[in-house]
């Protein structure tokens, strides 16, 4: 991969963090192609990164093996109408990270025929710690689907999926997870809080607790309900918490929150494609 002209379409956030990390991880910066209407961002780009600003999208998928689709998946289909002609005489790997849209959709806006790799992010690739789902058309070959994995790796760990329909697990799991987790770290701190430890203090505890066991459960060689089982001491503090949380269904919850959001990644792809008319 080091040494392929890689180009995205779409310099926002995501764009930016895959970018940062492929030339972290080595990657020249002269061989990534950026296209991008917001000037600040262009100016972003060329001057403090040192990439090159393709002309138009047209012109980006000219010049590069692998095209990175990082525009909002609204747009998705206008940006690939345009390019039909570019795509098929090019014939690129793409690399979609545009949530929810197919690679049907994507193929079929980009004329057929397409080497087409789906990833799903998450937001900590935002700091190098990310985890991606990836899928892999048909007419990807296993050199491109290696590119396409080097290039989710350089923020964090990636993650193969057989069914493109898993994706929307992918999503409700980690897609989603992020949010979760804040959500239960925000309910903890202000617990703490309301039982009077000081704001900063208890943020400070909640952010380093939530890392301290994420670090654990990855270096340990135990599964997560034997590390639970550790440090649950029989009759003390830990043990009275966690029968409270079962006690409220704490299982059962999760659950349903994570149907909710597979099934809303679901309608999200079907409304995508469907406003093809
Ligand atoms: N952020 C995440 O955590 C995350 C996670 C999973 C998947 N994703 C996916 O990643 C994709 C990008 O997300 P993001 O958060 O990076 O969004 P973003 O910050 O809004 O970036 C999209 C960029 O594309 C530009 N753009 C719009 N139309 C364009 C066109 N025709 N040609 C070229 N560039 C165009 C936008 O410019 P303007 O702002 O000027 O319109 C914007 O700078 C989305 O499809 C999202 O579903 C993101």
């Amino acid at each position: 991969m080091q040494n392929k002209n890689i180009g995205f379409i779409g310099g926002g956030n995501m764009a930016r963090s895959l970018i940062e990390g492929l030339i972290a991880t080595g990657h020249a910066s002269d061989t990534l192609y950026v296209s991008e209407p917001d000037s600040a961002k262009r100016d972003y780009f060329a001057r403090q990164v040192g990439v090159q600003l393709a002309a138009d999208n047209a012109d980006l998928v000219a010049s590069c093996e692998v095209v990175v689709l990082a525009v909002k998946p609204q747009v998705l289909k206008n940006v690939l109408l345009p390019l039909q002609s570019v795509l098929q005489q090019q014939r690129p790997l793409i690399l979609s990270i545009a949530a929810g849209v197919t690679s049907g959709d994507i193929d079929r806006w980009g004329g057929g025929g397409l080497a087409i790799v789906r990833a799903m992010p998450n937001t900590p690739a935002l700091v190098g710690s990310g985890a991606t789902g990836l899928f892999a058309n048909a007419a990807a070959s296993a050199a491109q689907n290696d590119t396409a994995e080097s290039l989710m790796r350089s923020v964090g760990v990636a993650v193969w999926l057989e069914n493109e329909s898993l994706l929307n697990q992918v999503t409700a799991l980690s897609g989603s997870g992020p949010a979760y987790f804040l959500l239960f770290m925000e309910a903890l701190e202000q617990a703490a809080v309301e039982h009077g430890l000081p704001a900063e203090t208890a943020h400070l505890l909640v952010l380093e607790t939530c890392l301290g066991t994420a670090k654990l459960a990855m270096e340990s060689e135990e599964d997560l309900p034997e590390l639970r089982y550790r440090v649950t001491s029989p009759g003390g503090t830990t043990e009275r918490a966690l029968l409270s949380m079962e006690n409220s269904n704490l299982r059962d919850i999760v659950n349903k929150a994570f149907e909710a959001a597979a099934q809303r990644a679901d309608e999200l792809g079907r409304i995508l494609g469907e406003r093809d008319g």
